[in-house]
This record gives C-alpha cells, structure tokens and sequence, in this order.
C-alpha cells in the first residue's frame, strides 16, 4: 500500500518534471485540447476554475471560449501585462508549445 502510494508519487514528479511543472516530452503524441488540459491542470488550476474544480484567484474559465478567441488566449497567456496592461494574471513559464496547447484546450471551452 505505502509502496504504490510512492510509486504513484514518483511516477507523477517524473511525469509532471520538476522546476516547470509539466515537460513537453510530457505532451508528445497527445492532440493540442489533450495537452493543453494537462497544461492546465498542472500550471493554471490553482487559480483558475474549470467545470467546477479549481482555484478562484482568476476568472472562471469553464467558457472562455466562447469569450475569447484562441489567438486572444493565446497572446494573453503568454504575456498577459503586454497583451493587457494592469492585468493581476502573473506571466506563467511555459514552452511555445505548451503555451499553444493551452490556448487550444481554452478556446475550445464553450
Ligand atoms: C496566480 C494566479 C494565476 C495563474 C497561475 C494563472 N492565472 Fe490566468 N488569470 C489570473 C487572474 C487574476 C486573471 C484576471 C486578470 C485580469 O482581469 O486582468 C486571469 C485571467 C486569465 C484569462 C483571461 C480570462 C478572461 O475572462 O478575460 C485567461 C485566458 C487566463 N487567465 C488563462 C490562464 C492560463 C492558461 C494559465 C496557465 C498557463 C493561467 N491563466 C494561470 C490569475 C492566474
């Protein structure tokens, strides 16, 4: 029991890498929706809620879609003070990559 509960941890820190929350080799062979969420999940969850799991510090975004088009998202996350000066959404570190697969997933949440 305690050995699968480690297992699962470890597994999860290998999946997950360590100083970026989430690596691209992570997102390999997953559609650009499929790896955004796991973007999501890793770095944006904590402030943002999604179908009613998540953290409440930003906005709602279980329709941002239908809001905001994918370049919009796109731009925004990453970098949000360019794309709106003001703006309380901190820049999140992310690969090219995973900064498209976000946006995907989002702009597909209608
Ligand atoms: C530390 C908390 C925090 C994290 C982490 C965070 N956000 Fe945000 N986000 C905010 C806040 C606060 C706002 C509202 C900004 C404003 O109104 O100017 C926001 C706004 C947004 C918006 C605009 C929503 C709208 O309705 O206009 C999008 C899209 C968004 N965030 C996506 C993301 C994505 C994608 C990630 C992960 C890569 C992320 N956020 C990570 C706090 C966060």
């Amino acid at each position: 029991m305690l050995k699968s509960i480690w297992t699962a941890v470890a597994v999860g820190v290998l999946l997950t890498g360590c100083s970026s929350g989430i690596s691209d080799e992570a997102l390999a062979g997953l559609s650009p929706a499929e790896a955004g969420k796991k973007v999501f999940d890793a770095r944006c969850k904590r402030c943002h809620t999604i179908n009613g799991e998540g953290g409440t510090r930003g906005p709602n975004l279980s329709k941002v879609g239908g809001r905001l088009e994918e370049t919009a998202i796109r731009d925004f996350v990453k970098d949000p003070a360019a794309a709106k000066p003001g703006t309380r959404m901190p820049k999140v570190s992310l690969t090219e990559k995973q900064v498209d697969s976000v946006a995907a997933y989002l702009a597909g949440l209608k």
